[in-house]
């Protein structure tokens, strides 16, 4: 476990139950509270991508939290991606499954086309989310870049749904 991993671990908090019996919550807002906590770990991102992409794309809402620091530190766009009904003009939205019913994640038709795109979300958990997005952003016309994660949940194997992008996570749960 290096460094990084150490201190982001040291800054989630497990909460057993949420949002319902049986799932096991990882809390960030610890992380997010502690000023250079956050700050190390979002340089510690910033260094990975440097230099290899255009805008940084985060996922409604906790995506929005990493994301838009992360892109302000490597002098890049942000691109909000939005669950559905919250964007103005023209849009384009995927569809995904949910262990109950379904979610849509949406984006604006021209903010992403010709751009390489690194797609960042607090965690990666079944990958749904994830990769629901990443063909939402290359259907917009974007190059998906990579994606990157504070916090992957192993044991759901999300990677599996992912395997056609580069992934990154900060550290594993
Ligand atoms: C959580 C989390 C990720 C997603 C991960 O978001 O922030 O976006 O679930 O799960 P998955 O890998 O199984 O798709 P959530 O939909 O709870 O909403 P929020 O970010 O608005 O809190
Ligand atoms: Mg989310």
């Amino acid at each position: 476990t290096t460094d990084i991993q150490q201190l982001l671990l040291s800054r989630v908090h497990d909460i057993p139950d949420f949002p319902k019996p049986g799932v096991l919550f990882k809390d960030l807002n610890p992380l997010f509270a502690d000023a250079a906590a956050f700050a190390a770990v979002l340089d510690h991102i910033a260094s990975r991508w440097e230099g290899k992409v255009d805008m940084v794309g985060g996922i409604e809402a906790r995506g929005f939290i990493v994301g838009t620091p992360l892109a302000q530190r490597m002098g890049v766009g942000f691109l909000p991606v939005r669950k559905a009904g919250k964007l103005p003009g023209e849009t384009i939205s995927q569809t995904y499954d949910l262990e109950y019913g379904t979610a849509t994640v949406e984006v604006a038709k021209d903010a992403c086309r010709g751009k390489r795109v690194l797609l960042v979300d607090d965690v990666l958990a079944t990958g749904g989310t994830a990769s629901a997005t990443a063909q939402l952003l290359q259907r917009a016309g974007a190059e998906v870049a990579g994606l990157e994660f504070l916090l992957e949940v192993a044991f759901l194997q999300g990677r599996a749904l992912l395997a056609d992008h580069e992934i990154s996570v900060v550290a594993q749960a």
